[in-house]
């Protein structure tokens, strides 16, 4: 794994340990790195009502922007139940509203990498994982 990336995956994993899933038991880790180079990490924060719960990926663009940076260029994702180790995990991609989340901020050619407890599973670009997606330039 590349420096960068592995920046982002340890940001990721450490963002993770941290998620609040007692509903789910599903624990979700993400890191976006902006284009000024900062590291912006977050976890999925659930809610007695469940649809007010917020993912990982929202957690950590939340930190980016607060940071004052609107742009993401790479970002990695990991979730595994808690409790487990996640070594046999099913890759765990973004969900459609983050995919939409993520689009906001990222380029169609951004990266995008699922990760397992102990590397990258496999990487997508933001246009494989949202094809023709809707995005601020379509306003
Ligand atoms: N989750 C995320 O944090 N990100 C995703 O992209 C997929 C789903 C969270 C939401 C919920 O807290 C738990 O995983 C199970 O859906």
């Amino acid at each position: 794994m590349d420096a960068t990336v592995k920046a982002l995956f340890d940001a990721a994993l450490a963002a993770r340990a941290s998620a609040y899933a007692p509903y789910s038991r599903f624990g979700v880790g993400a890191a976006v790195r902006g284009a000024k180079g900062g590291v912006y990490a977050g976890c999925n924060v659930e809610n007695a009502a469940y649809p007010v719960g917020t993912c990982a990926e929202a957690g950590a663009l939340a930190a980016m922007c607060l940071a004052g940076e609107t742009r993401a260029v790479e970002v990695v994702v990991m979730g595994w139940r808690v409790g487990t180790d996640g070594a046999d995990a099913p890759l765990c991609t973004p969900c459609g509203g983050c995919r939409q989340r993520l689009r906001e901020f990222m380029a169609p050619d951004a990266l995008i990498h699922c990760a397992g407890p102990t590397g990258i599973l496999r990487t997508f670009t933001m246009d494989e994982l949202l094809p023709f997606g809707f995005g601020p330039e379509n306003l």
